[in-house]
């Protein structure tokens, strides 16, 4: 496709019409141009094709594997497995000649409560960038694009398409942005998804900063911005904004009629038009395959069992062993086993919403475990029903109970409590489940509760039960995966994304989640999930990056390359792992750095992910494990230079476990190259001017400007140790020494000069 030369053959008209989707799912051909449609579908675990025809919308849709969604799949911590996931989907959307899958979802876990919590990542935007990166190399490397989405700051459900959110520069880049930027800059979707609600003040739709000064200008984005599904508000003004492709099919009257209009009356340079139809033809000519397949060949390209194996793997290696007590698990196959709990049955394996996928087959936790050994059931509750206990499905649980050796209870949230379009608003299980296992741990010491949930919940029984595993929601094959673990044919290596907190208000959006009416204020900043629960010293439930192994790892000898380094230097940081436990397991390592001394410059977290890796180790099998690190590992966002920018200061290196099981510690300082001017005034304390590079320097001028006050000498002034007597001296140079008269004739303006002279300019 010669694009250049096609935009000047198309008519106004012609640009404008591709600027929209031709229906819920395609974008539109121009036949006089040999210009094809192409076909784009949810979403992030699975295909969701609509089965009966394009021109509708979420309707039943063609069968497809239910992969584990990103709840799940982000606890693997695990890039080949989330390239493995991509590849697969790309596989299956080629076989049913979808060009673009809408997924995957980055959006940062502000809150539990986001109903849409099971389609994201993490909490930790660098996990949630690293798993969405692999991801999207996996699809694409199919030759299928992706839409990385929701672009951006769409963490709550409630009012999502009004919702205003508020966020300050800093967070906005450190927090809710980077995730986008990894991915983006790192495996280049062919689109991205623009999310409904506003981003300070102005949708993101029509967020010409969003969608063009910082995607494009700064990330150097070169695919299309695609609406969420009438995420459109004024369609001028988001194409000026970097809009390009609304979808689905535009509004009457029709939105192609007013870009027409808009060029024709002189309020649209035509010139952003035939950039946005450029960029649209771009991804249509790199996407559209192979032109001989029609839209709806049945030609399945792909092995349906593998492919269930392939979901299977990646749920069993991702699920999170919370809890394991005496050692509870790995069950005996030859114990008496009770499975109890209606989820056990009927599995609840996926979220609600557009990215629910009609699943080939579904394996039922109780189905795998009848495969493994001689299990008994009892429902326990019904899921339909189950706010309040059944006393009959209780009494029929505990009697089971009874006369088993283990019990194992499959509890979480049913269907209705999560979802995309609304949030929760409790962290609770329903009370049916509470009370159910609280009875069995009555009736039996030996309880494992596993969880099937999309998003945190509360665990008042978490200190009656031996053993929890959190399998969140699992996929098609979840149920079995849930076995191969409970059994022993898979060791645990999942580990959490997100923090589980004791209870709901710990949480810092606490206070401000859902907002006022259509604004929603993210006044806890930077600090969400672990920067905030580590910062406050705050007990949780499950910290960030937990998760037990059947077997234990032994932490050593971390090395790092230099105890100095620029800040355009990397750090080379190694740390040997060993198996020290008596089966094959595999360990997540993860690296946090903080800053060593944190004081009145800077707010900032304890400590941040900055590295993982997940190693495989056999039996007294020990590996070096090595992590590069730049300045992006040390950096905050400097509104002021508007830019990442490194304190020069000592940063620890951490390596552990968890985020709260820090093996391994080392130092290191890293001195900035890049100056953040700070301008000295009259009101600026000595404390801030020693920290500049010539603050001494300044300091020395200043006292043989008055040495008719004792407590302002050289002397004083050099000793940075006697910080209480220095404290004074602002005061008594800037403010006191004029008021009082003894220097008269010094004006603000002359200390600022004296101050330009040497100080002007500084780092801090
Ligand atoms: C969702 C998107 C989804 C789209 C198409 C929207 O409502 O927010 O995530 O890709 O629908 O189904």
């Amino acid at each position: 496709m010669d694009i250049k030369k096609l935009i000047g053959e198309m008519t106004l008209e012609e640009k404008a019409m591709l600027c929209s989707g031709l229906n819920f799912w395609e974008t539109k051909p121009v036949e006089r141009l040999d210009i094809p449609k192409i076909m784009m579908t949810d979403g992030p675990h699975g295909l969701r094709k609509v089965a009966s025809g394009p021109s509708t919308g979420h309707r039943p849709s063609k069968e497809a594997t239910c992969f584990p969604p990103a709840v799940l799949s982000a606890c693997s911590f695990d890039r080949e497995l989330l390239y493995e996931l991509g590849a697969a989907i790309g596989q299956e959307a080629l076989s049913e000649n979808v060009r673009i899958v809408l997924g995957p979802g980055v959006n940062i876990k502000r809150s539990p409560l986001c109903g849409r919590n099971f389609e994201y990542f993490s909490e930790d935007p660098y996990l949630a960038g690293e798993m969405a990166a692999s991801f999207i190399d996996g699809v694409q490397g199919k030759g299928v694009g992706t839409s990385i989405k929701h672009f951006a700051a769409n963490n709550q459900e409630t009012r999502r398409w009004s919702s205003d959110s508020v966020i300050d520069e800093r967070t906005l880049r450190e927090i809710y942005l980077p995730a986008f930027k990894k991915a983006i800059t790192k495996a280049k979707p062919a689109t991205v998804m623009c999310s409904y609600n506003r981003l300070n003040g102005e949708y993101a739709s029509e967020n010409r900063r969003l969608l063009t000064e910082i995607l494009r200008d700064e990330w150097g984005f070169e695919g299309i911005v695609i609406s969420d599904w009438g995420a459109v508000n004024d369609r001028v003004l988001g194409l000026k904004a970097g809009m390009d492709l609304e979808m689905p099919g535009a509004a009457v009257p029709s939105n192609d009629e007013l870009i027409v209009r808009a060029v024709r009356a002189g309020e649209l340079d035509e010139a952003v038009l035939n950039l946005a139809a450029e960029r649209i033809l771009t991804v249509i000519s790199k996407y559209k395959g192979d032109k001989s397949r029609t839209g709806d060949e049945e030609t399945r390209t792909f092995d349906v069992d593998a492919h269930d194996a392939i979901a299977r793997k990646i749920a069993s290696e991702s699920m999170v062993l919370l809890k394991n007590e005496d050692n509870i698990l790995p069950l005996s196959k030859t114990a008496k086993v009770a499975i109890i709990g209606e989820m056990a049955e009927k599995p609840r394996y996926q979220g609600s919403g557009s990215s629910a996928v009609n699943a080939f087959r579904v394996t039922s936790a109780l189905e795998a475990a009848r495969g493994c050994a001689a299990v008994t059931y009892s429902k326990g509750y019904d899921v339909k029903n189950c706010d309040e206990p059944s006393q009959q499905l209780m009494a029929e649980a505990v009697s089971a109970a009874k006369s088993a050796d283990v019990c194992v209870v499959f509890v979480g949230l049913p269907h209705h409590y999560e979802s995309e379009g609304y949030d929760r608003l409790h962290m609770r299980m329903p009370e049916g489940m509470n009370k159910l296992i609280l009875a069995v741990a009555s009736a039996n010491p030996n309880v494992v509760v596993v969880l099937s949930n999309g998003a945190p919940v509360e665990m008042p029984w978490a200190g009656e039960v031996k053993g929890i595993l959190e399998g969140y929601i699992g996929g098609q094959a979840g149920g079995g995966a849930a076995c191969d673990i409970l059994f022993g044919d898979v060791n645990p290596c999942g580990k959490l994304a997100e923090t589980l907190p004791i209870k709901l208000s710990d949480n810092p959006s606490y206070l401000y989640y859902f907002g006022e009416r259509d604004t929603t204020q993210y006044r806890e900043g930077i600090f969400v999930g672990y920067r905030y629960y580590d910062k406050k010293e705050m007990e949780v439930l499950f910290p960030f990056g937990h998760g037990m192994s059947y077997t234990s790892f032994e932490y050593s000898n971390l090395r790092l390359s230099s105890a100095k380094i620029d800040d355009t230097q990397t750090l080379t940081v190694t740390a040997n792992i060993k198996n020290t436990g008596n089966a094959a397991g595999k360990e997540i390592v993860q690296l946090y750095v903080g800053q060593k001394n944190i004081d009145d410059r800077l707010i900032r977290a304890e400590k941040e992910l900055r590295g993982f890796a997940k190693i495989s180790l056999a039996p007294g099998e020990s590996k070096a494990v090595e992590f590069t690190l730049d300045k992006s590992a040390f950096s905050y966002y400097n509104t002021q230079i508007a830019d990442f920018h490194v304190l020069s200061e000592d940063y620890i290196i951490m390596v552990g476990r968890s985020s709260r099981d820090i093996a391994l510690c080392g130092e290191v300082y890293v001195k900035s190259t890049v100056k953040a001017p700070q301008r000295a005034n009259p009101n600026t304390t000595v404390r801030d001017i020693r920290r500049m590079e010539r603050g001494g320097e300044f300091l020395s001028y200043i006292a043989k400007k008055f040495p008719q006050h004792a407590n302002i000498n050289e002397e004083a002034l050099a000793d940075g140790s006697n910080y209480e007597h220095i404290r004074c001296v602002p005061e008594f140079v800037f403010r006191q020494t004029r008021l009082m008269g003894s220097m008269p004739g010094v004006t603000d303006a002359d200390i600022q000069a004296w101050m330009d002279e040497i100080l002007n300019e500084e780092n801090v």
